[in-house]
């Protein structure tokens, strides 16, 4: 018999390697009103990446699970930190597990019912992401944050739950990391 050789994911950078990888670029025109300064977004405007997503291409079917890593870059948006998007799942009892591989930032959690919170994102920390919970990360570093994540195949994105906002945003303030509540967006 022969030993197949699996997927790798390098833990210093994140890298993944084989089982045929699907990558997505998001990129600062692909956010439009995700930040609080849509004025300071729009002049950023170029070719400027803010993320990539790396993913095995496995199956979606139910049971199966989805294994991904984001490369959120460092950057600001006026004085608000790069992050994602951020969403529910469609399917919204479906949880997920992200662990911090490299860099520095926020994984800002919010419930349906719009209670948030922030859990530091750093090389080793693990986050359990319950279900009915939407998620974002943010960079506060200086360095590429990269996450590993697995989720369900079935869990799916819901974008548009949350495209008014998630309850806090998180800013740069003379050097320091600062995290304001808002009333919506
Ligand atoms: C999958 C998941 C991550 C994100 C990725 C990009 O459920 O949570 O793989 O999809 O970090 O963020 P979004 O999808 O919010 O643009
Ligand atoms: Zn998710």
């Amino acid at each position: 018999l022969s030993f197949i050789q699996p997927p790798q994911v390098a833990w210093a950078s994140g890298a993944l390697a084989d089982g045929l990888l699907l990558r997505k670029s998001t990129r600062i025109e692909d956010l439009p009103d995700v930040f609080a300064d849509e004025h300071a977004r729009q002049q950023l405007v170029g070719e400027q990446v803010v993320y990539d997503v790396e993913m095995l291409d496995t199956s979606p079917a139910e049971g199966e699970l989805y294994t991904g890593v984001t490369h959120l870059y460092p950057g600001r948006v006026g004085c608000e930190y790069f992050m994602t998007r951020g969403h529910f799942h469609a399917r919204r009892e479906q949880g997920e597990v992200y662990f911090g591989l490299r860099g520095t930032g926020l994984l800002l959690l919010q419930t349906e019912q719009g209670d948030a919170r922030l859990e530091k994102v750093f090389a080793g920390s693990v986050h359990i992401i319950p279900g009915f919970t939407a998620h974002r990360l943010i960079n506060t570093g200086e360095e590429v944050l990269s996450a590993l994540a697995v989720w369900p195949g079935i869990a799916g994105h819901d974008y548009a739950a949350l495209a008014s906002g998630f309850r806090i945003r998180v800013f740069e303030e003379n050097k320091t990391v600062q995290a304001k509540e808002v009333q919506n967006g």
